[in-house]
């Protein structure tokens, strides 16, 4: 009898998790309707409690308004009981971030729910949904108030997500790293990439290696080009002062665009642990090379016409919301392969995908001469997601003339049942930062590996101003 009920206890331990930034953007629009998720697919357990500590001065009652505003998109999937248990677990904490007070009523909060409510020490999870520039005082102020400290040795844990960009530059992302280094363990720290939890980029492994056909041509001996894209019509909207503070190329190029390069390059990783996977990742960056050329021709960056009178971002500003860079991975498999990254704001089309180009054959069977007929393999990230694979096949009728076909699969077109099992990236996220999974969390290494490819070239831009390219279109003119 003992031991069943202490197994139901840590099938659902005492856990509280404590979001900085609960009312931001993020919060809002990702974590809040992914913690309902949660709730219903049962794995946050009737012990798990949530505080929310933002600047924001809610009454208890605004708070739950709140709430439920950001519940809303989501309401109707669930029933009312699901949505009435959580919010009765989450609760608000008024306060500012750099306040040493703030920091000492969260822990009498946190102490009063596992003396009261738990009758013992919880895990904690620290999630910081706030802009980077806080980073580093609230590390400082949770590590100094002890709220970190893994209670019932071992036995329960605590852990800290932080969302990207991590860091500015090398110098800032090695100096935050330090800091981290000497307050928490690495096995304490979740470095999101949400785009790592995508479902379509965890499939990219799997998809590679599970595949003997594509694997022996995964290489430069076959593949001519890699082009990463995630091009958006939506605009700045409101979020001026976060994007003036980091432009795209630190947005998503730092993280996104270069995670998604990294399964697609990667080696096998062996036993598929999270330690031999984030390695592998690692390597990547570490092989990744700016392409000879200028400027110019290998980083391109732009600037939408309009992005100036965005409120909060100044008349004269010089950010980045559009980058193009050309790449070679400096490695055995790799050398000698181009790679595209592109990313951009305000386009004439939205779209998150990775296409690979093979090289042409030999000799073309139509002609007898070489032929320019290459295959091509695409994942598709974001809407429709899938893979198309184009290949070539003869055209019915007299004569030896060649079309292209496309091959295509897309998890939508799975029925109801496959699409209603692709998890959104923030519930994956929170999902394996509970169960201290940090495969799809980027690693030190993956970080310093990443800032060293992408901080001379922001160090270039400096000054070389943005080409200016019209809202709607393809990005700047060559
Ligand atoms: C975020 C960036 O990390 O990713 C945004 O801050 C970007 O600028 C977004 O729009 C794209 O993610 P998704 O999941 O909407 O494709």
């Amino acid at each position: 009898m003992l031991v069943s009920s202490a197994l139901a206890m840590e099938a659902n331990p005492p856990t509280i998790i404590t979001i900085f930034g609960i009312t931001g953007d993020l919060s809002r629009t990702k974590l809040i309707p992914a913690l309902l998720r949660l709730e219903r697919a049962c794995v946050l357990g009737e012990n798990t409690r949530i505080i929310g500590f933002s600047r924001r001065a809610f009454s208890p009652n605004d708070f739950r308004g709140f709430l439920r505003e950001a519940f809303s998109a989501e309401i109707e999937r669930f029933d009312a009981d699901v949505v009435e248990r959580l919010i009765n677990r989450i609760s608000y904490c008024p306060a500012l971030f750099d306040d040493a007070h703030a920091y000492a009523t969260l822990g009498e909060r946190i102490l009063d729910m596992e003396r009261h409510e738990f009758a013992e020490c919880a895990n904690k999870l620290y999630y910081l949904a706030v802009a980077p520039e806080f980073y580093h005082t609230i590390f400082l102020q949770l590590a100094n108030s002890g709220l970190t400290i893994p209670c019932a040795g071992e036995h329960r844990w605590a852990r800290v997500l932080v969302e990207k960009p991590f860091g500015r530059d090398s110098a800032t992302a090695e100096e935050l790293d330090l800091l981290l280094g000497k307050l928490f363990k690495e096995e304490q720290i979740f470095r999101i990439d949400h785009y790592l939890a995508k479902e379509a980029v965890q499939n990219i492994i799997s998809f590679r290696f599970a595949n003997a056909l594509f694997e022996p041509v995964w290489n430069s001996r076959h593949i001519d080009r890699i082009t990463v894209r995630l091009l958006e019509e939506k605009d700045i909207g409101s979020r001026g002062t976060f994007f003036e503070s980091v432009g795209a190329l630190r947005d998503v190029g730092q993280n996104h665009l270069l995670q998604m390069l990294s399964l697609i390059a990667m080696e096998h990783p062996g036993e598929p642990s999270a330690a031999n996977i984030r390695r592998e990742r690692a390597r990547v960056f570490e092989k990744l090379q700016l392409a000879h050329g200028t400027l110019e021709e290998v980083a391109r960056h732009g600037q939408y016409r309009g992005y100036r009178d965005v409120s909060s971002v100044a008349t004269d500003s010089n950010t980045e919301t559009y980058f193009r860079l050309e790449a070679e991975i400096n490695n055995t498999r790799w050398r000698g392969a181009r790679i595209v990254l592109e990313s951009g704001k305000a386009l004439n089309t939205t779209l998150a995908e990775i296409t690979l180009e093979f090289k042409s054959p030999e000799l073309c069977i139509a002609s007898g001469r070489r032929c320019h007929h290459n295959n091509s393999v695409t994942f598709r990230i974001g809407f429709d997601e899938g893979i198309s694979i184009t290949f070539w096949v003869k055209k019915p009728g007299l004569g030896n003339e060649l079309e292209a076909r496309e091959l295509s699969f897309s998890y939508r077109n799975e029925g109801e049942h496959e699409s209603e099992r692709l998890f959104d990236a923030y519930e994956r996220l929170l999902a394996d930062a509970l169960s201290g999974d940090q495969t799809l969390f980027a690693s030190t290494e993956e970080v310093r590996a990443s800032w060293k490819f992408i901080t001379p070239i922001l160090h270039k831009w400096r000054n070389v101003p943005p080409q200016e390219y019209e809202k709607g279109s393809g990005g700047p003119a060559r």
